[in-house]
């Protein structure tokens, strides 16, 4: 029997690492600790292997069982069943993983219940409700390596990841593939984009599972800066399923740290799922040491789609705050200098290109340059008057005119200003207006140039007065062959955090892994882009209207996105394609900053836009970033959305309801509000004839006085949306 060979292979081990007296003591010890480990294993696999093992709450149930020393997991909701029984495991390039035959060690059930507070959120308390199954796995045939794989049931889905406990028979290891699966028991509707090593910044599909071809999106499109999407039956996560029989699944993962991003390879014919890893630059996953984990994967589970989005599973399974101190951590509303660059009425660039110099070799500028001293004064007026937090400016800083596309290493050094960008003068300006500067900091996807500055990048802003940095990855990832969901850049964006954290900046990152919920445990990682964001209707044909419908269920599942919402010039905005035009009413932009939570939001488009709207702008100057609570009044992906939320410390709501391209009357019962209490409900409509494509400004602002007895019917048009206010007037 292989395991027989386990004390000798083990005092060879100990031969290469021991001296000679301390080789003798240290057999000993491990052969008697071994052979009796040996002993209590058969013991408990005989004892254990008879049932299977299970944990549940609620309506979800988690079994697990060992199929011929394979180990495998299946989970019901009621009758329901949500993943058939489905494989388990890793292979490991030792070729001793723990693919092999397992067997038991021992299991323990615990169950937690506890409250826990998010710095920043949607609700104030989060309710911690699991029960735990934890089990203990031995492979025999490779020294008796042990494997735990822990299981947390919630009353809304399971999370289970796998855990390498400290030990001699795994030291370094090297992991190859993880053979999860995930069995769904049917053909399920999915929304779904491909998955892609380096964005995720594609449009969703909803199809059948036995439909999902990812290769002519990957092809078409272009407007994607790098795709690597070798599988044309892989997806991304989180990937939100819907059955005929009527569940909502949302599978997708938590705490993805040091572990590549898991991507869903779909076998069409029998709907399994099987965990695919990004691969690192030499074409393995991931570089281990146990003890270690992985993240953990998640499955969501309702027969309702609302509590899908209600679900706090994802921010649970995050470890929390490593930051102690969070006090300077704040969510903000910004404008900012970048509307006008995508739209191309600017440039980031200050010269045409690196070589367009003057005789003294220095830049000859192109007057198209748009984070000039002057212009980012009239974005710091405008968000002074208006009570805007913070400015945004990009293209501050040297290095725009070749800055992705050549896979170059040092483009950016993150502390030069171009010529015209006045730092001191702008800092000081900010600052005697009561505005914050958000920094810039394009990487071009060279990340270990980044890593060789930030530190330098921070101390610039603190020096200038910057609580607040936007990064981002655009092009192909340096370290070279590595990529942006790789296991190398997710420890990187977790560098860059804890870096920032050290410098008491807050973090916005765009082009990086989709998020965990990582800012449950960095709550300084304010937000990131990481799926396809209203940027794209600047350069591109646009979204439809269903996106933002989809994106919640997607997307947002791992955490706060910076949409960038609040375009209210929504067609001729680029002199360059003037068929252009994004597809929602003007009211569905102002429901967008409910309907996608971020604490960091920005009013994207440009001051004489708003200008233009005061009325409506009004709706974004009061709108919170950061939530005592949250009701997710009415939920269908791909069709629409209704949000309702209260202001962090104050009896003050905010509503948002978006449709797809379709118009609907959303009633809403205001039970939420405080019994006893009046409130006037300002109402941010779509106007007369409203219709995301042939009228997308015409809106309706009306007011009226409301309680919780009251209701509302919001009639949203084609495309579009309302957004209300719910201030208090006083008890009656
Ligand atoms: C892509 C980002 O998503 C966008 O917001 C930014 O303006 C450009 N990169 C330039 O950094
Ligand atoms: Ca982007």
């Amino acid at each position: 029997m292989g395991s027989f060979r386990l004390p000798g292979t083990f005092a060879y081990y100990l031969f290469l690492a021991f001296g000679h007296w301390q080789r003798r003591l240290a057999f000993h010890f491990y052969m008697r600790k071994y052979l009796l480990l040996l002993l209590l294993a058969g013991y408990q696999a005989t004892a254990q292997t008879a049932g299977p093992l299970t944990a549940h709450l609620d309506n979800v149930k988690l079994t697990f069982a060992l199929a011929d020393g394979r180990p495998t997991y299946a989970v019901t909701y009621g009758t329901k069943p949500v993943v058939n029984t489905s494989r388990l495991g890793l292979v490991l390039q030792d070729g001793r993983g723990f693919d092999g035959p397992l067997v038991l060690a021992g299991s323990e059930v615990t169950t937690v219940d506890d409250t826990w507070q998010p710095v920043l959120g949607e609700v104030k308390n989060i309710r911690n409700h699991y029960q735990q199954l934890t089990v203990h796995l031995r492979q025999p045939a490779a020294h008796g390596r042990r494997v735990d794989v822990v299981f947390r049931v919630f009353a809304d889905g399971v999370g289970f990841r796998y855990e390498f406990p400290r030990q001699l028979a795994l030291g370094n290891f090297v992991v190859l593939d993880e053979l999860t699966e995930f069995a769904l028991p049917a053909d399920h509707q999915a929304f779904w984009i491909p998955g892609d090593y380096d964005t995720n910044e594609y449009l969703y599909t909803k199809s059948r599972l036995s439909a999902v071809d990812n290769s002519s999106q990957v092809k078409g499109s272009g407007e994607i800066a790098v795709r690597s999407a070798p599988d044309a039956q892989a997806v991304a996560t989180p990937l939100m399923l819907k059955a005929d029989n009527g569940l909502y699944v949302n599978i997708h993962e938590a705490a993805q740290v040091d572990y590549p991003a898991m991507q869903l390879h779909v076998d069409r014919a029998s709907h399994r799922l099987t965990a695919r890893l990004v691969p690192n630059a030499v074409g393995s996953k991931a570089f281990m040491h146990a003890p270690a984990r992985t993240p953990w994967r998640t499955i969501i589970v309702s027969d309702k789609a609302t509590d899908i989005l209600a679900s706090k599973l994802i921010l649970n399974l995050n470890e929390p705050s490593k930051i102690a101190d969070t006090g300077w951590i704040k969510p903000m509303k910004f404008v900012g200098v970048w509307w006008e660059m995508q739209v191309g009425k600017s440039d980031w660039k200050y010269a045409e290109s690196i070589d367009t110099l003057d005789a003294k070799g220095q830049l000859i500028p192109t007057g198209r340059h748009g984070a000039t001293t002057a212009n980012v004064k009239r974005y710091i007026d405008f968000a002074a008057q208006h009570g805007l937090g913070g400015v945004l400016v990009e293209g501050w800083n040297v290095g725009w005119e070749d800055w992705f596309g050549n896979w170059k290493e040092n483009v950016f050094d993150f502390v030069t200003p171009y010529p015209d960008f006045n730092v001191q003068e702008i800092s000081t300006y900010a600052k005697s207006k009561g505005v914050q500067m958000i920094m810039h900091n394009e990487t071009s996807g060279a990340a270990t140039n980044y890593e060789q500055h930030f530190d330098t990048a921070y101390q610039f802003m603190n020096k200038y007065g910057y609580p607040a940095v936007k990064t981002g990855y655009v092009g192909r990832i340096i370290p070279r062959g590595e990529h942006h969901d790789g296991q190398w850049m997710s420890n990187h964006f977790v560098r860059v955090a804890e870096m920032a954290a050290k410098h008491h900046v807050t973090v916005d990152m765009h082009e990086a892994v989709r998020p965990t919920g990582l800012n449950r445990t960095y709550p300084n990682w304010l937000a990131s882009e990481a799926g396809r964001g209203n940027e794209y209707n600047a350069f591109t044909v646009g979204s439809p209207p269903e996106h933002e419908t989809i994106m919640p269920f997607t997307r947002l599942m791992g955490g706060p996105m910076d949409y960038t919402p609040g375009i209210f010039k929504l067609k001729g905005y680029n002199a360059g394609a003037p068929e252009r035009q994004v597809h929602t009413t003007l009211a569905k932009q102002l429901a967008l900053y409910v309907t996608m939570y971020s604490p960091l939001q920005m009013a994207a488009d440009l001051p004489e836009n708003y200008e233009a709207h005061l009325d409506a702008f009004q709706f974004i100057r009061d709108v919170a970033v950061d939530w005592d609570d949250t009701r997710i009044v009415a939920a269908e992906p791909g069709d629409y959305l209704t949000t309702v939320r209260r202001a962090k410390g104050k009896d003050e709501w905010y509503l948002g309801s978006i449709t797809d391209e379709n118009a609907r009357q959303q009633p809403v019962k205001l039970d939420f509000l405080t019994p006893g209490r009046r409130y006037e409900a300002t109402i941010y409509a779509d106007g007369p004839g409203a219709d995301w494509q042939k009228n997308p400004g015409s809106y309706a602002i009306t007011r009226q006085v409301v309680t919780s007895k009251s209701a509302l019917l919001l009639k949203l048009a084609p495309g579009g949306g309302a957004a209300v206010s719910f201030k208090l007037l006083g008890a009656k």
